[in-house]
């Protein structure tokens, strides 16, 4: 039996798991930053390093706790040393660090892009029971990355395409911004749809980048654009002739909107852009299964359109470990284990790390 503590602090929740050899959750605690957050619009960097600072002893102790561990029990501390904001990933690592090197225990760093993609290794009472077989095509969707990538067996990725702009989930937070929806922005894009038509904008879906890359800038832009004009078209002209998302929020809140409209075509055309991508990628290279992960695998569309045009089964990890949890980092960090990776206690983290 192998049981590691994960933490990971990437970004604006603090989180401890303990997962057993790689798939049973024995404790998953996340310290949520988002009210923190939620009046900024959007994550503040320093406000995020000192709430981890707050937090991660009292998450790490809970973890334990609901484990019913000792810490002699443990084989390993893993965590997350990129990407994410150099600050939150610092104090997630210096706790890993002290608690390795105060208890004897092995540190293993782990990027939190594999985490997203081994949620899907997860057992749970609602997903299926067999682990993902090889090879997988996985589309990673989440507020910071927008990759497809095939990956061959454990921890072995190649990359097939990515996004040349905007990452999804980015996308969704700057258009539920436009649209005064709050943060974050992709539930709130998806709650606003259910009462609008995907077909009342025809927004673009930008397939004409590499076969397998995404770009979202120029849907973003549609959907600033209509905004701009519904403003205008109501008198509400801003005196500043700059055409930001913020001067066109600050509009937004005065004009009326058919915000359900805009956000159901939005949505519409961006999960239409993932799901065409994926599905070529899935014709084109003979996988067994097409993995979705990150924040953005939450999205209802996404998951049933997906799975509707897929030929090959879909599987997404259940909604409460798509977005940043410690759990998924127990569940690659496993896999690391297994193959002998440590990390030694000079461990740096690596704002911008890549799987591949
Ligand atoms: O993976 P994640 O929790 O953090 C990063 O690693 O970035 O992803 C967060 C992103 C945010 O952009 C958020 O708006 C998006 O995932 N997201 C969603 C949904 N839930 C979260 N996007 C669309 N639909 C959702 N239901
Ligand atoms: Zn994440």
């Amino acid at each position: 039996m192998i049981d590691i503590l994960a933490i990971e602090s990437s970004c604006d929740e603090t989180a401890a798991a303990i997962v057993r050899d790689g798939r049973h959750i024995l404790s998953n605690v996340v310290a949520s930053q988002v009210e923190l957050h939620r009046r900024y619009g959007g994550v503040f960097p320093e406000a995020a390093s000192r709430q981890h600072t707050r937090d991660i002893a009292p998450t790490i102790r809970q973890a334990m706790q609901v484990a019913e561990l000792d810490w002699d029990d443990l084989s390993a501390i893993a965590v997350v040393n990129g990407p994410g904001l150099a600050g939150s990933l610092l104090v997630g690592v210096n706790a890993a660090k002290a608690l390795a090197s105060a208890r004897g225990l092995p540190l293993i760093g782990v990027n939190h892009m594999e985490g997203h993609i081994y949620a899907n290794w997860l057992a749970c009472d609602d997903g299926p029971e067999m682990p993902p077989p090889f090879p997988l095509i996985c589309l990673i969707v989440s507020g910071g990355h927008t990759d497809l990538v095939v990956m061959h067996e454990h921890l072995v990725y190649e990359r097939l395409g990515q996004t040349v702009d905007d990452a999804a989930g980015e996308a969704f937070d700057k258009v539920a911004r436009l649209l005064n929806l709050g943060y974050p922005g992709g539930p709130a894009i998806q709650r606003a749809a259910t009462e609008g038509n995907p077909e009342a904008y025809a927004f673009p879906r930008a397939l004409n980048v590499g076969p397998f890359d995404f770009s979202f800038s120029g849907l973003k832009t549609a959907v600033l654009r209509l905004v701009q004009e519904m403003r205008r078209d109501q008198g509400h002209e801003i005196e500043t002739h700059r055409q930001s998302f913020a001067d066109a929020s600050m509009a937004a809140t005065k004009a009326e909107l058919p915000v359900a409209d805009i956000a159901a075509s939005f949505q519409a055309a961006l999960v239409d852009a993932l799901v065409t991508k994926t599905v070529q990628a899935v014709g084109q290279f003979d996988a067994a299964e097409v993995l979705v992960a990150g924040g953005v695998a939450a999205n209802q569309l996404l998951r049933e359109r997906l799975t509707e045009k897929s030929p090959k089964p879909v599987r997404f990890p259940p909604i409460r470990y798509c977005t940043d949890n410690a759990a998924m980092i127990g569940a690659a960090a496993y896999y690391r284990y297994l193959a002998g990776y440590r990390s030694g206690l000079d461990l740096d983290v690596i704002p911008y790390l890549a799987i591949v």
